[in-house]
């Protein structure tokens, strides 16, 4: 239509456009002028859907030609071009049939002649409501558990468009289920709705709704047909046999049956609750059935529930039964006894009817009639309970817990530890009582006072931990449920060794001890148990040089007289039981210096001069003599006097140790010529000296110098033996150090 339009006014535009040109030929030029230019829309700017819209653009042009200007009238819609037209009149129109929500929008029209051109202002243009939707099923009938498949559409509207669609039951209008769902890209929706079991006659209505600039326009709702559902099986039915009162002992059977539709395939599920308990169901059949005894305990509602997919359907029923007899009721004498005691239980019916009656034990029976006395032993503890039966009907009473207990044996009392225990370790003492019911209660005793308490369950030994630290005695006393006092053990002695573990050496009175006095040296410990042996020592010495046992914390070595050769380093050590042998604890080192008395130097000191004065008043002797015997024997003459003095000063000196009060007497056989003197030989000794302890009156010479009495002195006797002479000079010398 346009293009032929088109085509026809090119046609004309040239055939005009040659009479246009004919006068500015002839050389008059003609002029145009765009006075106005307006849109008249109609009906008006707010239409209703499926109103015929028309949009007219009207033109005032002046012009000094005689004939109308050819000119473009232009049509947009929200700015965007959808309708040009030349033309010479002043009215231009667009005709919208039935417009619709797409319609709505912003309007304007723009006309050109030659180079000039305007445009009108924009003009709102607004389509009220929405055209009707259509509502289309893809059944009429269906069944419950099936569903119904709706399209709804609004041909006439471009997408976007929502639908609402809602089921309703026809008879109470009302709504059961509803649906939005918005379509972008098509003007229909396809939704499946499902048949529930409380649908009829149901049908469905849609609403169509589409945004239109700034505000939702709404369609009608319109109806679909209508949609006959039929049940798929019925409501389920209970039958209750026997009818009327039912009494405990009757077979009590409770049916349900359901009918079903030919159209479905396979049976619904049956099944018959009491409260939460399944009792029966079937899926195979149009019936399930409980059957049981009837009791009370069967008393309650019944439910039958038929079940397919998300169809189910329930009925109730309350089930009576008439009890026959009450419950029978178990009592004893006591739940608590002794062994020994007597048991007394009985059963009774309230009413007290006619029945039979056992008493168990567990599962064992113990009497067959209503009472049951015994005189208990421990293994009649346990639950108990009767069983009444009237016919077929059985109750069973409550159950009645009866401890039975059993006196204690005397427990025994024992420890893990051999018969020692070291001060400071943990041992386990145990207490048991072998026989007697259990909860048992442990008390431990530890000189007499409670110590610890232990409970225990069973009659295994209850364990107590503990770290004496002295000798101690334990005992323990045990409690049960039994009557019968509490229960003493024997008393447990234990014996505790302290070890040794600190030693300490000292001397008594001072460390420099007079030669002579007595030597005393302490060996003490702290708290250790006795026997304890005390070893003592000198210095770099293997084996003590005195060793003793003793059962207390000290032990004393002394030696009277105290001489050059005791004097050095010592140190002791102490063990016991307790103590393994190689780390007997050491004591600290004790260093003993013996000193000489002042009053032995000086008697050594008078002693020395007595001999110088001897020796001199002898010397002066024989040198008279000498000189008397001059000429009667000159060889006497060779024989040397200073030997005798030298030796016995060399004595002095080489042995220190020589006791004070003892002196060397040289005991010189004056007229003994054929004696040679050791100092001047410097070859070896060839001679055997031998000491031997005499005693002599001293000389007159001495009396002198105050040396009186008897006194001990060492011979020294010379004899030509070399080999012997070694050996006898060496154990005389031993003999004279191990003083
Ligand atoms: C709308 O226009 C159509 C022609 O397109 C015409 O047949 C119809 O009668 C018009 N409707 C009204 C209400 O004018
Ligand atoms: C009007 O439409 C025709 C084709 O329909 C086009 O060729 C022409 O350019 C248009 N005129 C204007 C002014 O847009
Ligand atoms: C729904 O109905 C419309 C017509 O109302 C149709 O065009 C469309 O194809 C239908 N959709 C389906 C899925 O059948
Ligand atoms: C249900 O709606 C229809 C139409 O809207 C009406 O004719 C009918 O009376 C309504 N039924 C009831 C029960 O309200
Ligand atoms: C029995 O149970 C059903 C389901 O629990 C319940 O709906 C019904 O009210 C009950 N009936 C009675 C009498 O309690
Ligand atoms: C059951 O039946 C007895 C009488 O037989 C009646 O007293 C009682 O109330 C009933 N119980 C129920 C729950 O209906
Ligand atoms: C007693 O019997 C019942 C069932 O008869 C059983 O469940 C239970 O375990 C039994 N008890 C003993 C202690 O045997
Ligand atoms: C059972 O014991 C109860 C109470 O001790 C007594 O009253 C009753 O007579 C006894 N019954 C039988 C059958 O011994
Ligand atoms: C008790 O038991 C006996 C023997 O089994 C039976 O004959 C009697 O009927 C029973 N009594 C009752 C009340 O059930
Ligand atoms: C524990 O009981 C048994 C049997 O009753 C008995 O043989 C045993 O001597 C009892 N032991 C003690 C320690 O009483
Ligand atoms: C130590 O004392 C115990 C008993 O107290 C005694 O048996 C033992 O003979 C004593 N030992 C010595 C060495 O005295």
């Amino acid at each position: 239509m346009h293009l032929e339009w088109a085509q026809e006014g090119k046609m004309w535009l040239g055939v005009l456009l040659m009479l246009l040109l004919c006068p500015s030929l002839e050389g008059q030029e003609n002029s145009f002028t765009i006075n106005h230019i307006y849109m008249e829309i109609l009906p008006g700017r707010e239409v209703q859907n499926g109103q015929n819209l028309t949009l007219q653009c009207v033109v005032d042009i002046s012009t000094t030609s005689h004939i109308k200007p050819q000119h473009w009238v232009l049509f947009y819609k929200d700015d965007v071009l959808f309708h040009n037209i030349s033309s010479v009149d002043t009215t231009e129109s667009y005709f919208i049939p039935q417009a619709r929500v797409y319609d709505a929008g912003t309007y304007k029209c723009t006309v050109i002649l030659n180079n000039k051109e305007k445009t009108t202002s924009e003009y709102q243009v607004l389509v009220k409501g929405v055209s009707d939707p259509r509502v289309i099923l893809d059944r009429k009938e269906a069944i419950e558990g099936g569903v119904v498949m709706v399209n709804c559409s609004v041909p006439e509207e471009k997408p976007p468009v929502q639908f609402t669609i809602e089921k309703l039951e026809l008879h109470t209008n009302n709504s059961k289920q509803k649906k939005k769902k918005k379509s972008y890209d098509q003007n229909f929706v396809l939704l499946e709705f499902s048949v529930e079991e409380q649908d009829h006659i149901i049908y469905f209505q849609c609403q169509a709704s589409i945004f239109s600039e700034t505000h939702m326009e709404y369609s009608r709702t319109i109806r679909s047909e209508l949609v006959t559902v039929t049940e798929s099986f019925s409501t389920p039915k209970f039958h209750i046999s026997p009818e009327g009162v039912i009494t405990e002992g009757d077979q009590l059977h409770i049916r349900c049956t359901i009918q079903v539709t030919h159209l479905i395939e396979a049976f619904p599920e049956i099944i018959i609750q009491k409260d939460k308990e399944i009792v029966a169901h079937e899926s195979k059949d149009l019936e399930a059935t409980y059957s049981v005894m009837a009791m009370v305990e069967h008393n309650g509602n019944y439910t039958c529930k038929v079940e397919r997919s998300w169809i189910s359907k329930v009925s109730s029923i309350v089930v009576n039964i008439t009890e026959l007899f009450s419950k029978p009721k178990l009592e004893s004498s006591t739940t608590r006894l002794d062994q020994g005691k007597s048991l007394d239980l009985w059963c009774s019916i309230p009413g007290a009817p006619p029945a039979n009656f056992t008493i168990q034990k567990e599962n064992t029976t113990v009497s067959e009639s209503q009472n049951f006395t015994r005189i208990v032993s421990a293994r009649d503890s346990g639950t108990y309970t009767c069983r009444a039966s009237v016919g077929r009907v059985v109750k069973r009473s409550n159950a009645v817990q009866i401890t039975v207990c059993e006196m204690l044996s005397t427990p025994r009392i024992f420890y893990d530890s051999g018969s020692e225990v070291i001060k400071g370790q943990t041992i386990a003492v145990s207490c048991q009582s072998v026989n007697g019911t259990a909860p048992i209660s442990y008390h431990l005793l530890k000189a007499n006072t409670i110590l610890y308490s232990h409970d225990m369950n069973s009659n295994e030994p209850a364990v107590f931990k503990d770290k004496p630290t002295k000798d101690v005695e334990y005992q323990c006393i045990v409690d049960n449920c039994h009557s019968h006092n509490e229960m003493v053990s024997e008393v447990l002695r234990v014996k505790v060794i302290a070890p040794v573990d600190e030693v300490k050496l000292s001397i008594l009175l001072k460390e420099d001890v007079e030669s002579g006095k007595a030597v005393v040296l302490r060996c003490s410990v702290n708290e250790a148990s006795g026997p304890i042996t005390f070893s003592f020592y000198r210095e770099k010495e293997t084996r003590p040089f005195h060793q003793t046992t003793l059962n207390e914390t000290q032990a004393i070595w002394h030696n009277s007289k105290a001489s050059k050769e005791h004097e050095g380093r010592y140190y002791c050590t102490a063990s016991n039981r307790a103590n393994h042998v190689k780390s007997s604890p050491q004591s600290n080192i004790l260093t003993v210096r013996v000193f000489l008395a002042p009053w032995i130097k000086g008697l050594i000191a008078v002693f020395v001069i007595g001999v110088i004065i001897a020796v001199l008043v002898l010397g002066a002797r024989c040198y008279f003599l000498k000189k008397a015997k001059a000429k009667q024997t000159p060889v006497e003459m060779s024989r040397p006097a200073a030997p005798l003095l030298n030796s016995s000063n060399e004595k002095m000196l080489s042995d220190p140790n020589t006791e004070a009060n003892r002196h060397y007497g040289y005991n010189e056989d004056v007229g003994n010529h054929a004696m040679k003197p050791i100092n001047e030989n410097k070859e070896p000794l060839t001679l055997d000296v031998e000491y031997t302890e005499v005693e002599v009156t001293s000389p007159e010479s001495y009396q002198g110098l105050e040396t009186k009495g008897t006194e001990t002195v060492y011979s020294e006797i010379r004899k030509a033996n070399p080999d012997f002479m070694e050996n006898r000079y060496s154990r005389t010398e031993g003999s004279l150090d191990g003083t």
